[in-house]
């Protein structure tokens, strides 16, 4: 696992911007697992800044979202499918067939799931996956107690989820649900990111870092994988 530490947010999302568009630049037709979440927002920007200026730089992308909630209309504005709208996909030139997001509001949740991880792998498997960091250690919506081996699957959130998340369903309840890659999905990625940024991440990287596995962590199986970049920001490093 290789550690960046950045002085603040905005040195971390330029890092990670230039990762997500080098890789692009070398690999056209890459594939990408994206997150959603407050953290990647800044290397969104700068990628969608970077792009406006190029040619082609999406147009060959494949890309894979991490999670969606359950229960949740695509057009809701807290849906996972319009953050990306919002965030990403509407500003750069990626064929909407080549984006991909869990469908939360499957007849068949399980059939979904299942679906998911044959299309990841029908378009040749992750190639470079970029993960935020729950505060209770959770990676894409894979709570504590996942286990490593896990694929695409339905979870329960966490009440501490839930509330992280508040702020996007003022209208209605926080879904209970989401569909998640599971975390073996996620380490078959051939090479993962990790972003974590301000205090509130304080404690989790600090567990992170001491290199104990265990499932009550879930981003403690990152140590399994030979490719990961974790790329912290001053605030979310131990002081
Ligand atoms: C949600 C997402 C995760 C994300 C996490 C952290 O739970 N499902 O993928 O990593 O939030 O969010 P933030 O970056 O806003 O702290």
């Amino acid at each position: 696992m290789n550690w960046e530490t950045f002085p603040d947010y905005d040195a971390l999302s330029e890092a990670a911007a230039a990762i997500l568009l080098r890789t692009i630049r070398a690999q056209p037709s890459i594939v990408l697992g994206l997150p959603t979440g407050n953290t990647p927002l800044g290397m969104y920007a700068r990628v969608i800044a970077a792009c406006s200026r190029e040619y082609h730089c999406f147009s060959d992308v494949v890309a894979f979202n991490l999670d969606e909630y359950v229960g949740i209309p695509r057009d809701h504005p807290g849906s996972y499918f319009s953050f990306m709208q919002r965030q990403v996909f509407a500003h750069v030139d990626i064929e909407p067939a080549n984006t991909h997001i869990p469908n939360g509001m499957a007849p068949d949740l399980k059939v979904e799931c299942a679906r998911y991880d044959r299309s990841i792998a029908s378009a040749g498997g992750l190639g470079i996956t970029f993960l935020g960091l729950g505060s209770n250690g959770h990676i894409a919506f894979n709570e504590p107690g996942t286990p490593f081996d896990s694929r695409t699957h339905v979870v329960a959130l966490s009440e501490s989820t839930r509330r992280a998340n508040a702020a996007f369903f003022l209208d209605q309840p926080v879904p209970t649900h989401a569909i998640t890659m599971g975390i073996a999905t996620i380490l078959d990625s051939r090479e993962i990111v990790l972003l974590a940024s301000g205090a509130k991440k304080r404690d989790a990287i600090a567990r992170l870092r001491s290199g104990t596995q265990g499932v009550d962590f879930p981003a403690s199986a990152l140590w399994t994988h030979p490719n990961v970049r974790v790329l912290v920001d001053e605030a979310a490093s131990i002081s």
